[in-house]
């Protein structure tokens, strides 16, 4: 397995089938996927992009931190899940998210994916709410020691 950079329109083919199956291709471009500080992360097995993670300088005001990232499009293939690959990408990202001066990262998590994001430290903000098309979430973050 090797965790490498991506460019955001690598991350589609993988967003659409995990993330917005049955929409448009266009769903799966996210705002500020081009933007100068987004990056890209993507675990290969074989030669083969099988899971995926975007991440954006982007502020959430429910947090005091001036300086935040947000996490999204996180999405591993069904037949390579629960093998610690999006942990893998995790922990490519959080030094980079350090190194541009960021101590949060956040995220709508699906409520289905909470376990994962606890199991790699992330903690739940308020209460559940609905995304339309998308079905339920919570915020959650991460602080960056
Ligand atoms: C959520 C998702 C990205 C996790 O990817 P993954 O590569 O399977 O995750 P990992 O293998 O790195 O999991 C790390 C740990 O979290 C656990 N975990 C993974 N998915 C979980 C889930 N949905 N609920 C609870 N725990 C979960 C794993 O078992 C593993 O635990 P371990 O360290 O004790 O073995 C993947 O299941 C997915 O693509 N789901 C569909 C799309 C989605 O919901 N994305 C998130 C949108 S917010």
């Amino acid at each position: 397995m090797k965790v490498k950079q991506i460019n955001a329109n690598d991350t589609h083919e993988l967003r659409h089938k995990m993330l917005r199956q049955g929409l448009p291709i266009d769903e799966c471009v996210f705002k500020g996927d081009e933007d100068d500080q987004s990056f890209h992360l993507g675990a290969f097995v074989e030669g083969k992009l099988v899971s995926v993670a975007s991440f954006y300088f982007d502020r959430n005001h429910d947090f005091d931190e001036p300086n935040q990232y947000r996490l999204r499009g996180m999405a591993t293939s069904p037949d390579h899940q629960r093998k610690g690959l999006s942990q893998e990408l995790l922990k490519m990202a959080f030094p980079i998210i350090k190194q541009n001066f960021c101590s949060l990262l956040w995220c709508n998590a699906r409520s289905s994916a909470v376990g994962f994001y606890q199991k790699a430290g992330f903690e739940k903000m308020g209460e559940e709410f609905e995304i339309p098309t998308v079905g339920p979430h919570f915020l959650m973050y991460k602080k960056l020691g």
